[in-house]
């Protein structure tokens, strides 16, 4: 994983964006079907599941603990459950690849295991940071340890009686909210978590939809050890962070009509929603229905001119993943759009502040650092050279900028777009983009 050296050789099409298209699985909801089904009494299907680098990491990990998974075609496992003690140890090392969600959840899930257990990822995830993860856990009577400053390889001694309790965390995380309440499943008592700003949910919906019983609303969950999670099949609808690269596109190149298809529309999913539409988007929303016990929608977007805005700190956690593809409409619209309260874009897969900035100012975006955000504004740009630093959320970004930009441009390091959205070069060029790989 992340070994191949692959660029993107893009050139604005100047074709409008058209038609209809449909992204991948959610990758949240994907990792945490799995880990879930894996626990769970019985044999679960699940449908939709992205089959992406970070979430195919999770599913052979949990082969290696002992869990047998079918994959009877493309997006879909069949997972037999082993029940909440039916683990087994690993012989080696357990590889979250670049998935830093994988790692997390995983820390809670394992901290409550008989035994010992050691995790892995790739040079990005191995510079995120896991304290958050490590000093709630270690509170709750789990035994991990990691390299110094809190970094991977987390080891995870078993056999610890985990103890239930109620946490504050300091930043607004669904992996660290996530990852305490697997934990919890395994504690004697209550384990709570009250966080600054609501995360998404799913953790605790699908915790419900398998029968555990959990009390939760916005920035708020509890639920007790001692209980079993009964199999079930999951229909994961498709991830609206990746169905977002297109929803930009579409809204700044002229002449585009798109149609997003079956897109997740959690409201704690679709903060850019909300942003595009004060910048001036035309976004409609069609067929809302339910899949899989999640709100989805068909999303038609329509080009319009878009103008900067001051982004809302209060949604920051709704489109915390987003911020790389905001960062592209702000540097299309006119005037200023500045952005704050968001300096956990810096301990993303990689520092989305700086890597967006460096980018962009490489197409001669005028666009400035903050500590926890920036000042973008908006202008045209050029050709050139841009480093996605191997992240994939970057790399796409810049794929969507270099349609408006007035000479091609180079984007490097994009071999890790497969760890959420395998086959984004070939949906952007069905849809009018002009991408053309290259190795070195
Ligand atoms: C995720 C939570 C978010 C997000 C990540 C997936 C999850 O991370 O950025 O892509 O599945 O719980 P944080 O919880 O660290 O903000």
């Amino acid at each position: 994983m992340g070994a191949r050296r692959i660029d993107w050789l893009a050139a604005p099409a100047g074709e409008p964006l058209r038609g209809k298209l449909r992204a991948p699985g959610d990758k949240s909801i994907s990792h945490r079907a799995v880990m879930l089904a894996a626990l769970a009494e019985g044999t679960s299907e699940i449908s939709g599941f992205l089959e992406g680098e970070d979430t195919r990491a999770t599913a052979a990990i949990f082969q290696a603990l002992g869990v047998a998974i079918e994959s009877p075609g493309h997006d879909r496992r069949i997972v037999h459950g082993v029940g909440l003690r039916g683990l087994r140890a690993s012989g080696s090392a357990l590889d979250c690849g670049n998935s830093g969600t994988g790692m997390r959840l995983l820390a809670g899930l394992l901290a409550g295991q008989a035994f010992d257990s050691v995790l892995v990822g790739d040079a990005s995830l191995s510079r995120r940071p896991m304290a958050r993860v490590i000093e709630p856990l270690t509170a709750m009577g789990a035994q991990l340890s990691s390299e110094a400053g809190g970094l991977p390889p987390l080891r995870i001694r078993g056999g610890a009686m985990l103890r239930g309790m109620a946490h504050a965390p300091a930043v607004a995380s669904a992996q660290v909210k996530s990852a305490l309440l697997f934990a919890g499943l395994y504690a004697e008592g209550t384990t709570e978590v009250h966080e600054p700003h609501p995360t998404r949910d799913y953790t605790e919906r699908m915790l419900s939809a398998f029968g555990w019983p959990v009390e939760f609303s916005p920035g708020r969950v509890r639920l007790s050890g001692g209980h079993r999670l009964q199999a079930m099949d999951v229909h994961v609808p498709v991830d609206f962070s990746s169905a977002a690269f297109f929803l930009v596109a579409a809204c700044v190149i002229p002449g585009s009509v798109l149609t997003l298809e079956s897109v997740g529309i959690n409201r704690r999913r679709t903060g850019l929603l909300r942003v595009l539409e004060m910048m001036g988007a035309r976004i409609r929303m069609e067929g809302v229905r339910e899949h899989g016990g999640e709100p989805v929608a068909d999303l038609v977007v329509q080009h319009a001119p878009l103008r900067g805005i001051e982004v809302p700190a209060a949604l920051v956690a709704d489109m915390i993943d987003e911020f790389p593809a905001l960062f592209v409409a702000a540097a299309c619209a006119q005037g200023r759009t500045i952005v704050s309260g968001a300096a956990e874009l810096r301990v993303k897969e990689s520092d989305r502040i700086t890597t967006m900035a460096t980018a962009l100012q490489a197409l001669g975006v005028r666009i400035e650092e903050t500590p926890d955000g920036a000042i973008i504004e908006g202008g045209g740009m050029t050709g050139g050279v841009v480093d996605s630093h191997g992240d994939h959320r970057i790399a796409m970004s810049m794929a969507v900028a270099t349609q408006l930009a007035s000479g091609p441009v180079r984007i490097r390091d994009v071999a890790n777009v497969a760890t959420s959205f395998p086959g984004f070069d070939a949906l952007a060029a069905q849809a009018g983009m002009q991408l053309r790989t290259a190795t070195d």
